[in-house]
């Protein structure tokens, strides 16, 4: 069925010159983007889109990265598309992630790993409302 995702190219991947490069593994795959925003996350927004994180010990430093710069939001659409951009994304870490992944093709780093993409229909519903409210 039908799916709506909400995806963040992040940071590093603005600075590197890969938007394009994500977009295009993102298109490619059949998946149109919905709405799309250059932005810089602000502090607030940091903390309420990884609330689950807030307490971890990497958060300070992954909230230093995630506003540091501009990044792109989109809503990305498609046929089960919450599952299927998790899978092009590839796992968190971008030195164990498969080849053939963006973060596996493109990452070396756990944190600066170019894209996020929601895990579950209900955080795509929270981070769609918190993005594009
Ligand atoms: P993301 O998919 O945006 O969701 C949470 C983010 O936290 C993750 O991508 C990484 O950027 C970051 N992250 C997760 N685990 C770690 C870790 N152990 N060290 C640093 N950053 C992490």
């Amino acid at each position: 069925a039908e799916q709506r995702t909400l995806v963040l190219i992040k940071p590093d991947a603005v600075k590197r010159g890969l938007i394009g490069e994500v977009l295009a593994r993102l298109e490619r795959k059949g998946l149109r983007v919905e709405r799309m925003e250059l932005r810089t996350m602000s502090s607030e927004l940091s903390d309420a889109h990884y609330a689950e994180h807030v307490d971890r010990p990497f958060y300070p430093g992954l909230k230093a990265f995630m506003t540091s710069g501009p990044l792109v939001s989109l809503i990305a659409v498609g046929d089960e598309a919450i599952p299927v951009v998790r899978q092009l994304a590839g796992a968190t870490d971008g030195r164990k992630a498969e080849a053939g992944t963006i973060r596996g093709d493109l990452s070396l780093s756990n944190q600066q790993n170019l894209i996020h993409a929601s895990d579950s229909e209900e955080s795509a519903k929270r981070e769609i409302d918190l993005w594009f409210s």
